[in-house]
C-alpha cells in the first residue's frame, strides 16, 4: 500500500471510531533499517552481557559492561540520563518488576532471576529489548515463570499483523499468562519506539480483542509484558523513584522485543 492509501484507510477507520496512529509515527523502509541497525547493536550487547552474568556479580558490573560494549559497537546507551535515570541499563532482580537501578550493593546470588533491559541509540534511531537470566539453581516454579514470560512474547507476536488491533495482542498475552496461573502488570506496558525511547502508543497486555490502536504497516512498538507469579499489584520504590516491585514480594519476569508491523505480518528489530 502507498502512503496515500494508508492515510485514506486510517481516515475511514477513525471516522468509524477506531484508534489509529498518527502518520508521523509510521516508519519508512529506510527508517526501519535504521532501527534494525540500532537493534543489532542492542542484541549484540545483550548476547555479550548475558554470557558474562554469574553468581557474585553486582548489577553495577553488568551496567559497566553494557556501557562499554554499547560504546565499542558505536551506539549510545539510551537510558543513561534519560529523565534522570542514572544508568545504561535496567537490572531488575526477583520481585523487582522493572526499572531496577544497577548498584554495587545488588549482588546476584544463587537462585536469582534478573531482567536486563537496554536501549541503544544509533544514528538517531532507538531500539529497546530485554532478556531474563537465571543465576545458578533456580526453583522450578520460578523457571516456569521465566519460561511463560518468554512464551508470552511468541504468543503476542502471533497477533501482530496489519489492520489487526493491539488489543488482540494484549488479550492473547494475558490469556497465556492466566492459563499458567500467573498475572500481568497493568500499569506499566510497552510503547512505540524508533524516533525516541518512548512514543505512542501505550501498549497494554491486559487489553481486549478488537480494542486499542489499529496496527498499521510501519508501526514500531515493544512487546514487553511483565508476568508476576502472584498478584498483579505493584509498589514503587519511593527512595529512588524508579524501581517497581510486586506488592506481595513474589517474583516477576519480563522479556522484551522491538517489533515492526509490515505489509504481511511483522519483523523483529531488536
Ligand atoms: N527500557 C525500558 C522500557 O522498556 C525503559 C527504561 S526507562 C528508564 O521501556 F529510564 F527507566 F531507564
Ligand atoms: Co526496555
Ligand atoms: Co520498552
Amino acid at each position: 500500500m502507498t502512503n496515500e492509501q494508508i492515510e485514506r484507510r486510517l481516515k475511514e477507520l477513525k471516522k468509524l471510531g477506531y484508534i489509529v496512529p498518527n502518520m508521523k509515527i509510521l516508519k519508512s523502509r529506510v527508517q526501519l533499517d535504521g532501527i534494525k541497525a540500532s537493534g543489532d547493536i542492542n542484541s549484540a550487547v545483550l548476547d555479550y552481557v548475558v554470557s558474562k552474568v554469574e553468581i557474585g556479580m553486582s548489577t553495577e558490573e553488568i551496567d559497566d559492561m553494557v556501557f562499554a560494549k554499547t560504546k565499542e559497537l558505536g551506539g549510545i546507551p539510551g537510558t543513561l540520563n534519560y529523565e534522570g535515570f542514572p544508568k545504561s541499563s535496567c537490572t531488575s532482580i526477583n520481585d523487582q518488576i522493572c526499572h531496577g537501578v544497577p548498584s554495587k550493593k545488588d549482588i546476584l546470588k544463587d537462585g536469582d532471576i534478573v531482567n536486563i533491559d537496554i536501549t541503544t541509540i544509533y544514528n538517531g534511531y532507538y531500539s529497546d529489548s530485554s532478556r531474563m537470566v537465571m543465576v545458578g539453581n533456580v526453583k522450578e516454579e520460578t523457571k516456569k515463570l521465566v519460561q511463560v514470560a518468554k512464551e508470552c512474547i511468541e504468543v503476542g507476536l502471533n497477533e501482530v499483523k496489519p489492520w489487526g488491533f493491539l488489543g488482540d495482542m494484549g488479550h492473547a498475552v494475558n490469556e497465556h499468562a492466566k492459563k499458567n496461573g500467573f498475572s500481568v502488570v497493568r500499569e506499566v506496558g510497552g510503547h512505540g519506539v524508533g524516533f525516541a525511547m518512548h512514543e505512542d502508543p501505550f501498549v497494554s497486555y491486559v487489553s481486549k480483542k478488537g480494542t486499542e490502536m489499529v496496527m498499521v504497516p510501519g508501526m514500531v512498538f515493544t512487546i514487553e509484558p511483565m508476568i508476576n507469579m502472584g498478584t498483579c499489584r505493584i509498589r514503587m520504590d519511593r527512595q529512588n523513584g524508579w524501581t517497581i516491585y510486586t506488592k506481595d514480594g513474589l517474583p516477576s519476569a519480563q522479556w522484551e522485543v522491538t517489533v515492526a508491523v509490515t505489509e504481511d505480518g511483522y519483523e523483529i528489530l531488536a
